[in-house]
């Protein structure tokens, strides 16, 4: 897979475009979210081994194609969570662990507040977490699952800046990134520019 792949599809392109918008309500905005992460994990997983197996249909038995390896999805705490549900509807075997990571307001580093993972060893892992900024999140979430065991590993965003995508490079140049969007920048705050705004706060309505 190429390290950084930005979805290109018109229905793509329309989801985001209703994330972005200002006026998007916290209900239809988790809906959008659930449906773009499906195509995102689409993408994300296209490298997967599969294997033959023989299926008895209720009217003859055929040989179809079932997943070789095991899967594992690591949500960042909070608005990776609004990733997390597709993924276990696509595939219901998934092993999922859980990262919490909350940035600084003045700083804008990221402090680690909870981990939870199971051991990751064989399994393809999604990282879950729909910003990626200045990518000190990211990165700190990837050395926690490599810690777990965690070796083929996906980063999935909605939405990634050029900083981000750097730091991430450097830090993990294993690492693949999907994105719905490579964004243009970080405003002052390191907020990414155009971006959607604060993810965790639109899809649960702390504004
Ligand atoms: C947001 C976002 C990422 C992080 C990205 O989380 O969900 O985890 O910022 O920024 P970075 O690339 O500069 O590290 P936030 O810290 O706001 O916490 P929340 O999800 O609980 O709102
Ligand atoms: N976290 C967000 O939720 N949005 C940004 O633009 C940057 C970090």
């Amino acid at each position: 897979m190429n390290p950084v792949v930005e979805l290109d599809h018109p229905l793509a392109a329309h989801l985001l475009a209703e994330l972005r918008h200002r006026d998007t309500a916290p209900d239809r905005f988790r809906d959008v979210s659930w449906i773009l992460t499906t195509l995102l994990v689409l993408e994300a997983t296209r490298e997967l081994q599969t294997r033959p197996q023989i299926i008895m249909t209720p009217l003859e038995d055929t040989e179809c194609e079932v997943l070789a390896e095991g899967l594992a999805a690591v949500p960042v705490l909070r608005a990776g969570l609004g990733m997390l549900e597709p993924i276990v509807k696509l595939y219901s075997d998934v092993k999922v662990g859980y990262i919490g990571l909350e940035r600084n307001h003045d700083t804008a580093v990221a402090h680690s507040y909870y981990c939870k993972l199971p051991d990751l060893t064989g399994r393809f892992t999604l990282c879950l977490d729909p910003m990626l900024a200045t990518g000190g999140s990211a990165s700190q979430a990837i050395s926690l699952i490599k810690a777990h065991g965690g070796e083929r590993i996906t980063m999935v965003s909605v939405v990634a800046a050029p900083q981000g995508v750097q730091k991430l490079r450097n830090d993990h140049p294993d690492v693949s990134i999907v994105t719905a969007s490579l964004d243009r920048d970080l405003n002052d705050k390191k907020y990414i520019l155009p971006g959607l705004g604060d993810y965790g706060d639109r899809l649960y309505g702390t504004f």
